[in-house]
């Protein structure tokens, strides 16, 4: 096993504030309709939210912070939107690089890459080679990224780079193939714009990840109705399978 453990494996312990933060950023479009503008409107004022929330993570000192960009089945949408959505990650990533290596924080991308164009392909590569060795707040974002896509690449690679090694296979065998085997698992996940789903993003490493939905659209997404999710993850109690009465006599 890599750097870190498994929830179904070990129980982890968890502090006051989460480690680790991933976050479905849902309701741009709506977003901009309530407003009479179009739906990429939404998408440009999102960058914002993303902007001063790695702000506010990077105080709490939340060690991760995942956010879906980009899902595998996002490709369904309308060409113009796909594309603005490409168009702004780029200029995102150009234009946020240095200033979050400036603040000690390490960009990670996770997702298919292959449907990239070259020119987004060597921004990220570039992006994350700078801020490689950076110690403070680990920022990855998901892009062109599914949760099946994720376990089935990571179980060909597993099988590619062992060949000789035949099954049962353990999640100590899987898990160092993950997208995200650099950071431990989720724990708290949010989700903005109302929906109640996982639309196929972290679905491996969220088994014991606390839940927390919000009508709230992403764009209005600010610090109040931030701590409102801190607040609530903090009223949890995350058994990992145990009895209450376990946990309070440990
Ligand atoms: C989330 O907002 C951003 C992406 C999926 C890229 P949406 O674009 O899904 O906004 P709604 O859900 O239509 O309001
Ligand atoms: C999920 O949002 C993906 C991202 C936020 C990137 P969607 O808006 O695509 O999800 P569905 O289609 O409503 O499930
Ligand atoms: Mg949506």
């Amino acid at each position: 096993m890599g750097l870190f453990s498994s929830s179904t494996q070990t129980i982890p312990t968890s502090g006051e504030v989460p480690n680790h933060i991933a976050v479905i950023m849902d309701g741009n479009g709506r977003w901009a309709r309530k407003r009479f503008l179009p739906r990429v409107a939404g998408h440009k004022r999102g960058v914002e939210t993303v902007r001063d929330l790695v702000k506010q993570c990077a105080k709490l000192n939340v060690k991760f912070l995942t956010l879906f960009a980009f899902s595998s089945e996002n490709w369904r949408r309308p060409d113009d939107e796909v594309s603005f959505l490409m168009g702004l990650f780029m200029d995102a990533l150009k234009r946020e690089v240095a200033k979050l290596h400036e603040n000690n924080i390490r960009l990670v991308l996770i997702g298919d890459r292959s449907r990239f164009n070259d020119e987004l392909v060597k921004q990220i590569k570039a992006s994350e080679e700078l801020t490689a060795k950076n110690t403070g707040l680990t920022l990855t974002i998901a892009a062109n990224y599914g949760g099946r896509w994720d376990i089935l690449q990571a179980t060909n690679r597993m099988i590619t780079e062992n060949p000789s090694k035949t099954g049962p296979f353990t999640e100590e065998d899987l898990a160092p193939h993950l997208a995200m085997c650099y950071a431990p698992e989720p724990d708290l996940f949010i989700r903005t714009g109302g929906e109640k789903r996982i639309s196929n993003f972290l679905l491996w490493q969220l088994a014991y990840t606390e839940f927390y939905f919000t009508d709230t659209l992403w764009p209005d997404f600010d610090e109040e109705a931030f701590q409102a999710a801190i607040t609530s993850y903090q009223q949890r109690e995350r058994r990992f399978g145990r009895t209450s009465e376990q946990l309070t006599n440990a």
